[in-house]
């Protein structure tokens, strides 16, 4: 059958069109076609949308969902798979003089939106709350044909997704990771895990049909520049081809639930149909993310944006120069990965501490900014500006924002703070399950002698990390002067299950203990990730006596330990 079509395009193409049965449309549709059973398409591709499930998704002469499950909407893991109780056309216009239909499907939740074009490859989808419980985890997704879509593409990685008869049983060690069939390494979803912020295109494709997600604007995504997620993958029980679109998730962050407003809005993201080309998936991302926010949708919340401006100066007088700056919650009671209910909005100062966000929502916000590392990846503190208020069709001028720094005089820093394990042994690497065991358990890092990559990125065995560092003579002015020594300890990711010890010159100076209010876990270091989990600042100030003139040494000594759990490291300072 395949073939017949594949000898047919190209050199028959007209008597094909002829071909076509009566009943098949051009023009985008809903149509009822049994008790809580629709199609939805155009003349390019059909779906039929069942009371939770989308399947017989026709596109290029063939089913792509076959035996696989289709599309739906759900949220906390596969408990809750929304159920659609009605559906209906909201609205049929025009734009740029090609007509669409925005087909709504209502659940007891909220309603799943798809604007579909004529002739569109695809089309836009969105989804309005209207009742979801507080949650982590909500996404919309395709599980696939997996003859038709053997790859999956991200920015972090691109290849063949291991084949299901690689899933062996008897090899499986733990949450969706087994270990390869050859005994080498491991098969795990989340090494298809990547940034959802920096997502140009991703999905899953084969030689003759790709299906993308495209999603420009990402301001209806939880969490700050590091937030991390699923994106594709082999399903490990039914060999599906899953194509994820995590729009709200904590698979990589301290688990903090959400609640939504009613009219909260996820999207519109477009879901795009091809022939596999990621180069013309690439072309149409670039397409999209030019055409955000999108002017057909008619919802007076969502077009009321306007602009955010400043320049970040430190205290020192430097500019905060490549800083990550942040617009979310006011007056926030949660972290910035943590924060989900509205929308955030996350850029980067340039050389000279100017930073914009154009197209944001009207409402107040905290305006919030911390090093992303060099040229300022000295600066250990974070700024924060509440009452940040923007209005439609307005900028709202900050002006020159102070950011204070620390005044102590500094007496080693190891890694560049910037909340991230990067330049450490390891970090940053592509995601890989149980890269961190290979992180020695013991080290000694010499201040002026060793060298970042000396340090690793994470520390899960017993053992003892310790930094030697020396101590200047004491001149009569800094004998004068009161000090009060402070270890800041930044972490870029913390997986509960391993506690330390923290030691200066051999005196217990404070501990890292799982559990704790600042170290709930995150699942970064045993779910793959080298670079961040949710980042973490624990200061241990400690007593002036316990220092000396010459070398000296703090030590973290890990005294309890899980397996692939621990402490990724950011960077850690010593200033009096
Ligand atoms: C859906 O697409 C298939 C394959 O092109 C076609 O046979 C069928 O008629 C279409 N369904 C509708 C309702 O247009
Ligand atoms: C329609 O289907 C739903 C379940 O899918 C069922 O609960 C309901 O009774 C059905 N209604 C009719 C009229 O068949
Ligand atoms: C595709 O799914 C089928 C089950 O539907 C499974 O038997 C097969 O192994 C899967 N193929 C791959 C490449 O994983
Ligand atoms: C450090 O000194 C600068 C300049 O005097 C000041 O603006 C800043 O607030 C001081 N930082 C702290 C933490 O006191
Ligand atoms: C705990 O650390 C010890 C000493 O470094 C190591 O030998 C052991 O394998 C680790 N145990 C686990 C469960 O990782
Ligand atoms: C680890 O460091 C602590 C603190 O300095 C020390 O008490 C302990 O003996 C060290 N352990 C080893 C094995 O060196
Ligand atoms: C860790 O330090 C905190 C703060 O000093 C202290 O309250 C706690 O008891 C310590 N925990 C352990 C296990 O030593
Ligand atoms: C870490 O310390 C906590 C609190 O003392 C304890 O409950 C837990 O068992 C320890 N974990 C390990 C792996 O040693």
């Amino acid at each position: 059958m395949k073939s017949f079509a594949a000898a047919l395009a190209g050199t028959l193409l007209a008597s094909v069109a002829n071909a076509v049965p009566a009943h098949k449309q051009t023009a985008p549709f809903l149509t009822l076609i049994g008790n809580q059973t629709w199609v939805i398409g155009n003349g390019v591709w059909n779906m039929t949308q069942g009371p939770k499930y989308g399947v017989e998704l026709y596109y290029k002469n063939r089913d792509c969902v076959g035996d696989a499950w289709g599309h739906y909407v759900s949220y906390n893991g596969a408990a809750n798979d929304l159920a659609w109780t009605s559906a209906k056309i909201v609205k049929k216009g025009k734009h740029k003089g090609v007509p669409f239909i925005d087909a709504m499907f209502t659940a007891d939740e909220g309603d799943m939106h798809w604007v579909i074009f004529e002739g569109q490859h695809g089309a836009y989808q969105y989804f309005v709350n209207h009742n979801l419980p507080d949650l982590g985890e909500f996404r919309t997704l395709w599980r696939l044909d997996n003859v038709t879509f053997p790859n999956g593409r991200t920015v972090s990685k691109d290849g063949v997704l291991p084949p299901l008869s690689d899933y062996v049983d008897a090899n499986k060690v733990f949450d969706e990771t087994w270990s390869a069939p050859d005994g080498k390494g491991y098969l795990t979803k989340y090494d298809w895990s990547s940034w959802i912020r920096t997502q140009d295109y991703y999905g899953v494709y084969g030689a003759e049909v790709g299906s993308w997600y495209i999603n420009p604007g990402k301001d209806y995504y939880n969490g700050n520049h590091a937030k991390q997620e699923l994106m594709v993958h082999r399903e490990s029980k039914t060999g599906d081809a899953v194509q994820l679109n995590m729009i709200h998730g904590t698979h990589f962050a301290a688990e903090s639930p959400d609640a939504f407003p009613d009219g909260k809005m996820w999207g519109p993201w477009l879901w795009y149909l091809n022939d596999g080309s990621k180069s013309d998936a690439k072309a149409r991302a670039k397409k999209e993310f030019a055409a955000w926010p999108y002017p057909w949708l008619d919802d007076e919340a969502y077009h009321a944006r306007g602009k955010v401006s400043g320049r970040l100066m430190l205290s020192d007088g430097r500019p905060a120069a490549k800083a990550a700056v942040f617009l979310g919650d006011n007056k926030p009671t949660k972290t910035t990965l943590g924060m989900g209910s509205t929308y955030y909005y996350t850029t980067y100062a340039d050389d000279k501490g100017n930073f914009e966000f154009p197209d944001v929502r009207a409402a107040a916000y905290g305006l919030q900014a911390w090093s992303n590392g060099a040229p300022i990846a000295d600066v250990s503190t974070s700024f924060l500006r509440n009452d940040v208020s923007v209005a439609k069709g307005q900028t709202t001028k900050l002006g020159a924002l102070a950011w204070s720094l620390s005044n102590r005089t500094r007496l080693f820093q190891v890694g560049d703070f910037d909340h991230y394990s990067y330049g450490f042994l390891h970090g940053g690497a592509p995601y890989e399950n149980g890269l961190v065991a290979s992180c020695p358990a013991d080290l000694v890092y010499r201040i002026g002698r060793s060298k970042p990559a000396d340090w690793c990125f994470g520390q899960t065995h017993r053992g003892n990390w310790t930094i030697e560092f020396s101590v200047p003579e004491a001149t009569a002015a800094a004998a004068a002067a009161p000090r009060a020594p402070n270890l800041i300890v930044s972490l870029a990711g913390y997986s509960a299950g391993a506690n330390s010890t923290v030691w200066a010159n051999g005196h217990r100076i404070g501990n890292m203990t799982s559990g704790s209010p600042q170290l709930k876990n995150d699942p970064s270091v045993y779910r793959s990730a080298t670079a961040a989990g949710e980042w973490r600042l624990l200061e241990f100030p400690f007593d002036a006596a316990l220092l000396r003139e010459g070398i000296n040494t703090v030590t973290f000594q890990l005294t309890g330990n899980t397996t692939w759990r621990g402490f990724m490291w950011d960077s850690i300072i010593l200033e009096w």
